[in-house]
This record gives C-alpha cells, structure tokens and sequence, in this order.
C-alpha cells in the first residue's frame, strides 16, 4: 500500500502516538481523519494541519463509531488504514497497600474504550475497506492496533490496561485470518515507553527512570518511531498477523 494518496482513519489521532500517524501520513500525500474525543486537541491540531479531518467521536459509543466511518466513506471514498490508539491507562492495584480493592467500574470502563472500542471500529471499518477496489497483492486495506509491553508482561498496577492489550494482542491474527477473504492485514504494535501526553505529570527523577528501562537506545519512543513504523507496515505488504514490540528492548 503507498502512503500517497491513501486515506487513513486513526481513532486518538488528537496527539501522542496517533497525531504522529496523522502526520506521517499527510507529510507523504495522504490524508488523515481523526477520531477522538471533543474535549481532546483533535480539533486545534486538524485546523492547524492541512488534510486532516475531524469527527468527535467517543469510540465507546457504538452510534458514534457507526456515523464516523460512515461520514468518512461518504466524505473520501474509502477507507485505506486504520489505527486505533485511542485508549486510557488508569493505574490501580488489584488490592492496595490499604487493602482496597480495585474498582470493577475502571475496569469496565478500560475495557469498553480500549477493547470493545477499537474492536467496534474495526468491525466497522473492516466492512467498508472490504468494498476497497483491490491493490498490489489484492490488498484492500490494513489495520493497526495498538497493544502495549504490558499486553505481553503484565504491569504492576494496570490490571486493566493489561488484560485489554492482552486481548489485542490475541485479536491479531485472528483478525488476520478472518479478514484475510477480504484482502484485509491486521497489525499489531506493543509499544514500550514512549513520550506522549499519557506521560504528561511525570517529574524529571521518574522520566529517567523510565529512560533507564530501555535496554538500547537510552530515550522514550516518541510518535515519529511509532508512525515511522505504520508506515513499513503500510508498504510491505507481507507483514501480517504480527505483534511488533516497538520498546529499545525493555522488559516492564
Ligand atoms: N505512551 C506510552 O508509553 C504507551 C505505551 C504503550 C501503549 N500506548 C498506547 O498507545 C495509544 C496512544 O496513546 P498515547 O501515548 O498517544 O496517549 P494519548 O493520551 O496522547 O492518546 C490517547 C488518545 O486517545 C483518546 N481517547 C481516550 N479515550 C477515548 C475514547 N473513548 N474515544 C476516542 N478517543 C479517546 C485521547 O483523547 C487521546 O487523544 C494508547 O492506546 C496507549 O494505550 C502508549
């Protein structure tokens, strides 16, 4: 699949990991149309960045995610790529120090936006891109989750945003297999830490820790390594059915 001309719907596009990909994909003549929250800055970044587009979508929203991919088709044609990085991390121990336990509510509530969400887009939009023309190798469209390290490992505090990753993660080549019919890829990125406003609060002595995690090279990813990786994706289109850990080789 080329970037160029290639219409790429990226669900948490308003920053961090998916206003990287927006980027990518516009600084090589495609166009991005984001879906994020209203209260994100999807709206800012989409006037100040030509040929992207916005729909205020909450992807937990079955109505929502419905009439945004819908709007998309109708607005440009067809759909090429889709990333979903719209998620949330709370962080809560199982049963804290104090002997509280975790709260059944966060866990749904990162479930629904991080699991049943993304997987609502992709049935969606696996629908749509299935109508593609077909293109090298019969390809029709590609998709892109985005799972975490902690998908993979498990992370102290992160039951939640473990377990929803965790289903990504098994997702990938099912997915892979089940759209295969279709022309469709599915791709999965375990990202380690990477400089995105979800780090946004931590102090300088907790962000070298976190730069000390990685094994090589010592620095945080940041959306430019992530998009950079979308895009080989995009272009070989013998990648299928894979989890790529994106992470300096860092163990959580
Ligand atoms: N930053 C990291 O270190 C890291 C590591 C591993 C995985 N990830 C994953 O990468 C993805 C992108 O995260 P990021 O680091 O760019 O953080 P981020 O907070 O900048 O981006 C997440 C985006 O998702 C949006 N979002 C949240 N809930 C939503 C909902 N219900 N509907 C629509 N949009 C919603 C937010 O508004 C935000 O723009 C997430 O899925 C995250 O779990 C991040």
């Amino acid at each position: 699949m080329k970037v160029a001309g290639s219409v790429g719907l990226v669900t948490g596009g308003g920053g961090g990991l998916g206003a990287g990909v927006a980027r990518m994909l516009v600084d090589n003549g495609g166009h991005a149309v984001v879906l994020d929250l209203e209260s994100s800055p999807a709206a800012a970044f989409a006037t100040s960045t030509p040929n992207v587009t916005f729909i205020p979508t909450n992807v937990a929203d079955p109505e929502q995610v419905r009439s945004a991919v819908e709007q998309t088709i109708s607005d440009k044609g067809r759909i090429d790529l889709c990333v979903n990085a719209a998620g949330i991390s709370p962080a809560q121990r199982v049963v804290d120090r104090k002997g509280s336990i975790h709260s059944l509510d966060v866990f749904e509530k990162t479930i629904d936006v991080n699991l049943v969400g993304a997987f609502d887009v992709i049935r969606n939009v696996a629908g749509a891109m299935s109508k593609n023309p077909p293109g090298e190798d019969g390809e029709r469209g590609l998709i892109v989750n985005v799972s975490s390290a902690a998908g993979l490992e498990g992370q102290a505090g992160q039951a939640a945003y473990t377990a929803s990753k965790g289903a990504l993660i098994a997702l990938t080549l099912q997915l892979a297999r089940d759209l295969s019919i279709h022309g469709i890829r599915v791709m999965t990125v375990a990202p380690g830490i990477m400089d995105t406003p979800m780090l946004a609060g931590i102090d300088d002595e907790r962000r070298a820790a976190l730069v000390d995690l990685h094994v090589f090279p010592k620095r945080l990813g940041t959306p430019a390594d992530f998009a950079h990786l979308v895009k080989c994706f995009m272009e070989v289109t013998l990648l299928n059915g894979e989890v790529v850990r994106l992470d300096a080789a860092t163990r959580l």
